[in-house]
């Protein structure tokens, strides 16, 4: 097999060069230019075919290129195209909240809003629950990561998001986040918590505690079964809102429409990007109607929100993850997935352990004292993509690899990207 690195990249070259010319360098990305896409597959400027195991981070859960949400953005093309909701109504934006409402847990009336990046949906959950609830104080745990707009950069626990870009947001209060891996039990965030309204802030101060089901940037750590449940069990006690923050580990990942039906919750807001736009840049808010229709007219909104084009895109989308179908083949696909990754932890002692829910899947590397091990974390990741396969890190400490194949991905891709892996991790660790 040809490695990547073999190739002749005329094209690539060009293109790195132009980017550091224009592109701020604080963009980060390797010099991997795409010419096309489509399924889990991606092939580059000079040619190359890659595989896909990242997606766009979490943003091509329904295959790039997806045939249905193509042909819903082309048909939206020749109608209209931007409109801005506020001045325009127009109907793919309510169908989207309608359907949003559909993926939120929970017996009660919900309303929706929309916006474009996961930050911004997050920005403006915390929006919503301070003036439903008339408090400032927010909660957010170890390993999160909310976004990089100055709220949520505030919200993230990741330093090389935040060193220098300070002074943050106030009011913002981080609580111990489970990681059972390394010996943070559900118990222990418990505690945590108590000892943050014990010591830092009354719960009576505060408007929501925010989490990721599973987190993403922070290590793919699912929160441990009784987690969240206990969460909401206290926030309600105290008035306080739960947001839970879906925008990566939502829309199909982990097999249901949200990881949050994993758990039995039903948090008061839920915010959701990356897959629901199938491809295209969409978020939203959904929630408790009486806490989404609390805030006064302008009060929340946007020029670009619900722009058409993306809600036609959304609207295949958050169809194509209801559909009971859709959340079958997710699943098969992330157990296939979890027994060829816990097979080869078994061989690969770096491999301390494989964990996630369903399709959304990591694998922490450590060292042979169990510390993490982030340059063989690299070391594998840059193997892998030589080999054609596209793996990316994550974790705060960056010693784990996450996957976020296409949901579409066939068995032949899965074998072919788990044989890369396998080979990778091999040549990371021998000698
Ligand atoms: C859980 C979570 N929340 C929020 C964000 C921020 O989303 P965006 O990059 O679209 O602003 C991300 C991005 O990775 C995320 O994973």
């Amino acid at each position: 097999m040809t490695a990547m690195s073999d190739y002749p990249t005329p094209n690539t070259d060009r293109l790195a060069a132009e980017r550091d010319t224009w592109v701020a360098q604080g963009v980060v990305g390797k010099p991997f230019f795409v010419e096309r896409a489509e399924g889990a597959r991606i092939w580059d400027v000079d040619g190359r075919e890659f595989l896909d195991f990242v997606g766009g981070i979490g943003t091509a859960n329904h295959g790039h290129s997806n045939p249905e949400v193509v042909a819903a953005v082309k048909e939206q093309l020749d109608s209209y195209l931007h409109q801005c909701f506020s001045l325009h109504s127009y109907e793919p934006y309510i169908e989207v909240c309608r359907l949003m409402c559909e993926c939120h847990p929970g017996d009660f009336a919900k309303k929706g809003f929309l916006a474009n990046s996961g930050a911004e949906a997050v920005e403006n959950a915390v929006k919503i629950a301070r003036y439903y609830t008339k408090r400032t104080g927010v909660i957010c745990l170890d390993n999160a990561f909310h976004g990089r707009t100055l709220m949520t950069m505030t919200m993230t626990a990741k330093k090389s998001y935040k060193n220098g870009l300070g002074p943050f947001a106030p009011e913002f209060y981080r609580s111990t986040g489970p990681y059972p891996f390394r010996g943070i039990s559900s118990d222990d965030a418990i505690d945590g918590l108590h000892r943050l309204f014990a010591n830092q802030i009354s719960p009576e101060n505060v408007a929501a505690i925010i989490y990721e089901p599973v987190q993403g940037e922070g290590g793919f750590i699912p929160m441990p079964d009784d987690f969240p449940l206990r969460l909401q069990e206290i926030a309600a006690e105290h008035g306080i809102l739960t947001i839970a923050d879906e925008v990566q580990a939502g829309m199909g990942r982990t097999g249901m429409p949200s990881a949050s039906e994993h758990y039995d919750t039903s948090p008061d807001l839920m915010t959701w990007a990356k897959s629901m736009g199938g491809g295209l840049p969409i978020s939203g808010v959904s929630g408790r109607a009486e806490v989404m229709d609390s805030v006064y007219k302008g009060g929340i909104g946007g020029t670009y929100g619900g722009n058409p084009l993306s809600c036609a895109a959304a609207t295949v989308a958050i169809k194509q993850v209801l559909d009971p179908s859709f959340q079958d083949s997710a699943k098969a696909l992330g157990a296939r997935m979890r027994s060829r990754l816990d097979g080869m932890a078994e061989s690969v002692d770096a491999i301390g352990e494989v964990r996630g829910l369903g399709p959304m899947l990591g694998i922490e590397i450590v060292d042979a004292d169990g510390r993490p091990d982030p340059t063989t974390t690299a070391a594998v990741i840059a193997n892998a993509w030589d080999k054609g396969l596209i793996v990316m890190g994550a974790g705060v400490d960056s010693n784990v690899i996450r996957v976020l194949v296409p949901l579409v991905a066939t068995e032949a891709d899965i074998e072919e990207g788990m044989m890369i892996l396998e080979t990778s991790f091999q040549e990371a660790t021998s000698g």
